[in-house]
C-alpha cells in the first residue's frame, strides 16, 4: 500500500523519522542506515526480478539483493507459488517436515556436508559450529581472520591481541573479555601468522573459521592454495576446519566457494556454515559436516543445540524451490552480468582517474577505491570511503541501489536483464566522476 506522509516530505524521509523514534538509528541492522555513505535510506515497498521500487514510487535497480540471498531476483513466480502453497496448510509446527528433509537432501547432494541441521540466521549456524567444534574436540580456542565477518556471536565479535598469536580482545562494549580470551585473529592470507598460532597454541585449538571467500570486507579471494593450507594445517593440528560459507554458498557457484576451487586444491572442510540463497528470502539457514561430527549434536550426541523456528516449512520450501532452481544456466546469467558490470565500472573509473580495484569470488565481486590490490582487512581499510560515498549517491540519484557501505560485495541475480544492466552502465560514468571530484578521506573501516 503507498504510504501519504503528511506534506510535502518524502515518504522514506517520514518512514526514516518514525523508524528512529522506536529503533536504534531507524533501522534493524546497522549497515542499512546509510552512516557510511550518509543521506536517508529508501523504504522499499515492492520488489519485482532485479527491480526496488520505493515508498516514493522511485525504481531502482537492486546490487543489494537481500545482501545475497536473492540469487533467481524478488518475488520469482515459482518460489512464489511454492511459498503461497506452503502458507495455505499453516505456517510453522514445531515437529519434523518433508520440505526440510529434502532441502537438507539437496544441500548434502551439492556440498561436502554429511549431515545438516538447520536454524534460522548465519549467526546462529556459526554460534552452533563453534560449540559444536568445541563439544567434539574437547578444546576451547578458536581461530578467526580479522575482516572475515561470522555473525554477531560474542566469541567472533573480536579484535585482534596486541600482536600475532596473542589472544583478542571484544571488538564491541557488551562482549565480555572472557568471551574473546580463547579467540585467535590473524591477518588474513598469512600463512606465517596461522603457522605461527598453531605452532604456539595448536593443541589447544577446537577450530579454524574462515569465510570460503571473505565478502565483509569487500571480497577478498583466498590466495591459489589458502585454504587448503588451513585444511591441511587443522588436521595436523586435530582441530577442525570450518568453511563459513553463509554469503558464499550457492552464490559464488552452484555450490560455494568450495565448489569452485575445492576440488582443483583438494581441501574439504570439516564443518560448512550455510544461509542466505538456501534460505530463499527467508530467515532460514544451516550448518553440517562429516556425519562423525554432526552426530555429536543433541538428540543423537551430548553437544545442546535447539530452535523453535528451525527447519520452518515456509523458510525450507523457499529455499528449496530456490536451489532447486539454480541451475547452470542461472549461475552463467549472474557471471556475465557480473562481468559486464566490472568491467563497465572499472572502464568508468579509468576514465575519471579513480584508483580501483575490481576483486571477485565467483559471480561475487566488488570494486575498491583503492590503489593496491587487498589481501586483508588492513588493506581492504585503505579504500576512499568519501569517494565511495560520491559515487554511491550519484547511482542512487541515477536509479542504482548500491550496498550503502565501501566494504561489501556486490550482487547480481539472474532478473538482471539488458534493462537492468543497461541502467547500471549507464549510470556508472556520472558515477564515478562524482567519486573523482571527492576523493581524499579514508578511515578505520566500518565494524
Ligand atoms: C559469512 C557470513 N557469516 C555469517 C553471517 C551472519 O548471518 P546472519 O546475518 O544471517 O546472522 C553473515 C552475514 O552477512 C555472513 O556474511
Amino acid at each position: 500500500m503507498p504510504y501519504d506522509p503528511p506534506g510535502s516530505v518524502p515518504a522514506s524521509e517520514a518512514l526514516f523519522a518514525r523508524a528512529k523514534a522506536v529503533t536504534p538509528g531507524g533501522v534493524n541492522s546497522p549497515v542499512r542506515a546509510f552512516n557510511a555513505v550518509g543521506g536517508t535510506p529508501r523504504f522499499i515497498r515492492s520488489a519485482q526480478g532485479a527491480w526496488l521500487t520505493d515508498v516514493d514510487g522511485n525504481e531502482y535497480v537492486d546490487l543489494i539483493c537481500s545482501w545475497g540471498p536473492m540469487l533467481l531476483g524478488h518475488a520469482h513466480p515459482e518460489v512464489l507459488a511454492a511459498v503461497q502453497a506452503a502458507v495455505t496448510r499453516g505456517t510453522s509446527y514445531g515437529t519434523p517436515t518433508q520440505p526440510e528433509v529434502e532441502l537438507a537432501e539437496e544441500i548434502v547432494r551439492r556440498t561436502p556436508v554429511e549431515e545438516v541441521r538447520f536454524v534460522s540466521s548465519g549467526t546462529e549456524a556459526t554460534m552452533s559450529t563453534i560449540r559444536l567444534a568445541r563439544g567434539f574436540t574437547g578444546r576451547d580456542v578458536v581461530v578467526k581472520f580479522a575482516g572475515c565477518y561470522h555473525g554477531h556471536v560474542d566469541a567472533l565479535l573480536a579484535s585482534a591481541g596486541s600482536g600475532l598469536a596473542t589472544f583478542a580482545v571484544p571488538g564491541t562494549p557488551g562482549v565480555p573479555a572472557s568471551s574473546t580470551e580463547l579467540t585467535l585473529v590473524l591477518p588474513y592470507n598469512d600463512r606465517d601468522a596461522v603457522a605461527k598460532a598453531f605452532a604456539e597454541y595448536g593443541d589447544r585449538i577446537a577450530c579454524l573459521i574462515t569465510e570460503a571467500a571473505p565478502g565483509n570486507m569487500g571480497v577478498v579471494p583466498p590466495e591459489p592454495g589458502f585454504n587448503a593450507f588451513l585444511a591441511q594445517t587443522c588436521r595436523d593440528h586435530g582441530a577442525l576446519f570450518v568453511s563459513d560459507e553463509v554469503m558464499t554458498g550457492f552464490r559464488a557457484s552452484k555450490q560455494g566457494h568450495w565448489g569452485l576451487d575445492g576440488k582443483v586444491e583438494g581441501w574439504v572442510p570439516d564443518l560448512v556454515t550455510f544461509g542466505k540463497v538456501m534460505g530463499g528470502g527467508f530467515p532460514a539457514a544451516a550448518f553440517g559436516g562429516r556425519a562423525e561430527i554432526m552426530r555429536r549434536l543433541s538428540p543423537e550426541g551430548p553437544v545442546y543445540q535447539a530452535g523453535t523456528l528451525s527447519g520452518n516449512p515456509i523458510a525450507t520450501t523457499a529455499g528449496l524451490t530456490t536451489l532447486r532452481l539454480a541451475t547452470d544456466e542461472v549461475y552463467a546469467h549472474v557471471d556475465a552480468a557480473a562481468s559486464t558490470v566490472k568491467r563497465a565500472a572499472a572502464e568508468a573509473l579509468t576514465a575519471a582517474g579513480v584508483p580501483h580495484v575490481v576483486q571477485s569470488a565467483g559471480t561475487m565481486f566488488s570494486i575498491f577505491l583503492s590503489d593496491t590490490p587487498v589481501r586483508c582487512f588492513d588493506d581492504a581499510r585503505r579504500t576512499d570511503e568519501k569517494a565511495y560515498a560520491a559515487f554511491f549517491h550519484s547511482m542512487l540519484d541515477q536509479g542504482v541501489y548500491l550496498p550503502p557501505s565501501a566494504y561489501e560485495a556486490w550482487f547480481l541475480s539472474s532478473a538482471h536483464d539488458e534493462r537492468a544492466i543497461d541502467t547500471i552502465l549507464a549510470a556508472l560514468p556520472a558515477a564515478a566522476r562524482a567519486a573523482a571530484a571527492s576523493t581524499g578521506s579514508t578511515t578505520e573501516g566500518r565494524r
